[in-house]
């Protein structure tokens, strides 16, 4: 038992479902970047505006995973290729790219990670681990804001 009263055998697959959405958040993270850099058309100040706040908050977001799966005592993966190995999410072609087609994307890619963060919530609540359920609950909660404003975009 560590010092917060959780055995690193309990959290093992907690840990798991963490670096799985590091990974993914590193994929995210470029490619946010790529359309906020790559963005054309309708909709180009609207969406290069939108996309910064949205990779500002995932890089904070890259740090508290891996900083709780530190806590929980497991290691992060911390190296680009580990990412790329790990990531389901797929990077983007460095093109322009218009408005329509990258919140399609999002969409896409906020969806998967939904998925993916709903089967960490249940695994860290199996572990009693409240404190990694919250940290996904928290992101799950900005995801579904996410998903319901490019829905909107969309329409
Ligand atoms: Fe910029």
């Amino acid at each position: 038992m560590s010092k917060i009263g959780l055995t690193k055998e309990a959290t093992k697959k907690v840990a798991e479902h963490l670096d799985q959405h590091l990974a993914d958040l590193h994929v995210l993270y470029t490619k946010l970047h790529n359309y906020h850099w790559f963005v054309q058309g309708p909709g180009f100040f609207t969406l290069h505006e939108k996309l910064e706040g949205l990779y500002d908050g995932v890089a904070e977001e890259i740090d508290a995973v891996a900083e709780r799966i530190l806590m929980i005592g497991h290691s992060p993966s911390a190296s680009l290729a580990a990412y790329l190995k790990k990531a389901k999410l797929k990077e983007a072609d460095s093109v322009g790219i218009d408005s329509k087609e990258i919140a399609t994307s999002l969409l896409a890619d906020f969806s998967q990670l939904v998925t993916g963060l709903r089967a960490g919530i249940a695994a860290a609540q199996e572990a009693n681990d409240e404190v990694s359920a919250d940290l996904m609950i928290g992101s799950l909660s900005e995801y579904e804001k996410t998903i319901w404003m490019l829905e909107a975009f969309l329409k």
